[in-house]
């Protein structure tokens, strides 16, 4: 039902999100291990709504028949040497993933796959949160970040988050 090239880069969005996971959990676990648990607790849930993302593209493929192939997720290959480092990678990351689900939006419109871009819609809108977020945070590291106190307060601010479903469901 789905045409080829279209499937083939929703299943490989699978992965990509599924890497995105990984990425933040390994945010998540620097921070923890520098005891900045709220930074820490931040890129935990958005690890879960990685996750979210790679199970929406898998369900979207299996609803269209089809039964993506998995691959191997790659480990996470950043460094960080200091505070600011993740919240730039994050930042860095979430554009990359914007110019993805670009591509593959391209590729549906090229297909004539209205149903397809209907589903992508909701990850466009995503996408630009997710970068607005990531670009917030940094932002507001830059103008925080230097003042003990202040990081305190931030940090304490990201504790709070707690996660909540997507909005999508198939
Ligand atoms: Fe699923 Fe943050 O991109």
């Amino acid at each position: 039902m789905l045409k080829k090239e279209v499937s083939a880069l929703l299943e490989q969005q699978i992965n990509k999100e599924l890497y995105s996971a990984y990425l933040y959990l390994d945010i998540s676990n620097y921070y923890y291990s520098k005891n900045l648990d709220g930074f820490g607790n931040w890129f935990k849930i958005q690890a879960q709504e990685e996750r979210d993302h790679a199970m929406l593209f898998l369900t979207y493929l299996q609803n269209n028949g089809e039964a993506p192939k998995l691959e191997a997720i790659a480990a996470p290959d950043k460094t960080f040497s200091n505070f600011r480092d993740p919240l730039a990678a994050a930042l860095e990351h979430e554009e990359y993933v914007t110019s993805l689900i670009n591509t593959i939006y391209a590729e549906a419109i090229k297909a004539n796959d209205f149903r397809t871009l209907q589903f992508l819609d909701w990850f466009v809108k995503e996408q630009g949160e997710e970068e607005k977020n990531s670009n917030d945070l940094l932002g507001r590291f830059d103008l925080f970040g230097s003042d003990l106190k202040s990081l305190y307060a931030l940090d304490a601010e990201l504790g709070a988050r707690t996660y909540s479903a997507p909005s999508l469901t198939l």
